[in-house]
């Protein structure tokens, strides 16, 4: 079955796969077209993709060549409708955000596959393409707070006097956050965190950053590694500690989210009216709500003396990179479903297979989303 790369729709200058992972498409002997300037965000030609072994073609024959096609964001309108029925369909669909098209998927009998719900297991560690995105915005983050704050983020020691380094709090140490704090540190910034899952201390401090702890956070182990919701005990005394570190910080990099539920709100806004002027907020959080309560999604905005970006889409302002990390996950997650002869061949017994599909013969098939799109 051959396989198809589209090129993504709107302002996204990422591709899902660069040349090189067409190359190991290829030695998989599986045949692969690819539209024509998908790649030209990413900084690659056509002309490389058919170095790696790909054919390069329009749109409208892409969907007639490709049994499997894949993108990075949600398909469109006109993407729904050329696609044959049994297609094998692999994007980002954030299904819990995007109803309509999981519902056309399943009446249009494609086979989807959403990227961003693939099993959080070890096994999967190499195809977890949430992990590759957020490491990407967890250093832009700080190069954006950097590019923002008037001051410096280093320690200096000039003829003009001594510079102090730059205060960076970090909200959720995860997989952004980590990389916030390592990016910042390398940056010459003091760093503390804060998180609710105590199993991040370590990581934190390995890091160089000031782990800061507030007692009695519920962990739950049987979350897969992710925070649960807290109580209010918890929260009032979370947020008192939060309010009497942010208002010495320089920086806030915010990153605290809740799976499929909406972002913590940690800084409130009698927070930021005591902030230092020129502080800089980046809420990484704010397409889930946003964990300071004035964030605007995919917005900047000047609050007293207080600078909150509110950007959700430091992957695609970082596309060679973010492109290379989300090819090598997707070849990672194919490799699953390819066998020694190039051909397709799908094992729902396989937990991460099964758990990552969508829609299959004209069902939604994963549980959550069922209940979510019957709710
Ligand atoms: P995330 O984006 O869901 O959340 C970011 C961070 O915010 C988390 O560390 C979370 O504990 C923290 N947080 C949530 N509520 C908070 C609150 N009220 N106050 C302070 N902090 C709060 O998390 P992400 O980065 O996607 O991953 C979280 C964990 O998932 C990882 O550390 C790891 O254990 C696990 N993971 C497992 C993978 C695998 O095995 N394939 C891949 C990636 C992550």
């Amino acid at each position: 079955m051959t396989i198809g790369i589209l090129k993504e729709v709107g302002t996204d200058k990422r591709v899902a796969l660069l040349p090189e992972s067409v190359a190991t498409l290829t030695k998989m002997l599986v045949p692969v077209v690819v539209e024509a300037g998908a790649g030209m965000g990413a900084c690659v030609t056509d002309d490389e993709y058919e170095k790696a072994g790909a054919k390069i073609v329009s749109k409208k024959d892409l969907f007639l060549e490709a049994g499997v096609i894949i993108k990075i964001n949600p398909p469109d309108e006109e993407e729904l409708h050329l696609m044959a029925e049994k297609t094998i369909f692999l994007a980002v669909l954030n299904p819990f955000f995007n109803r309509e098209i999981i519902e056309q998927l399943a009446s249009r009998n494609i086979t989807s596959f959403s990227l961003d719900i693939i099993p959080r297991t070890s096994r999967a560690q190499s195809m977890d393409i949430l992990s590759s995105m957020a490491t990407v915005s967890g250093y832009k983050a700080v190069l954006a707070a950097a590019n923002a704050l008037p001051k410096f983020f280093p320690m200096l020691m000039t003829a003009a006097g001594t510079i102090t380094p730059a205060k960076v709090l970090i909200l959720g140490a995860g997989v952004a956050g980590l990389q916030a704090i390592a990016t910042s540190r390398k940056l010459g910034a003091v760093v503390e965190v804060f998180d609710v899952r105590s199993a991040v201390k370590e990581e934190v401090i390995g890091l160089g950053g000031k782990f800061v702890e507030v007692e009695g956070a519920t962990e739950d182990k049987g979350a897969g590694g992710y925070a649960v919701e807290q109580t209010e005990a918890f929260k009032q005394k979370q947020a008192k500690a939060v309010h009497d570190h942010a208002i010495k910080s320089d920086v806030i990099i915010c990153t605290a989210q809740i799976p499929g539920k909406k972002a913590p709100v940690l800084l409130r806004k009698e927070t930021v009216e005591l902030m230092k002027p020129g502080a800089v907020i980046v809420d990484l959080a704010a397409s889930s709500g946003g964990n300071c309560e004035l964030t605007l999604n995919n917005q900047t905005l000047v609050h007293g003396n207080v600078k909150i970006i509110g950007n959700s889409l430091f992957p695609e302002e970082m596309p060679v990179d973010a492109s290379k990390m989300f090819g090598k996950n997707v070849i990672n997650f194919l490799k699953l479903m390819i066998n020694a002869k190039g051909e397709f061949n799908l094992n729902w017994e396989d937990d991460l297979i099964k758990g990552t599909c969508v829609t299959n013969q004209k069902e939604i098939i994963n549980e959550r989303i069922k209940a979510f799109i019957n709710s």
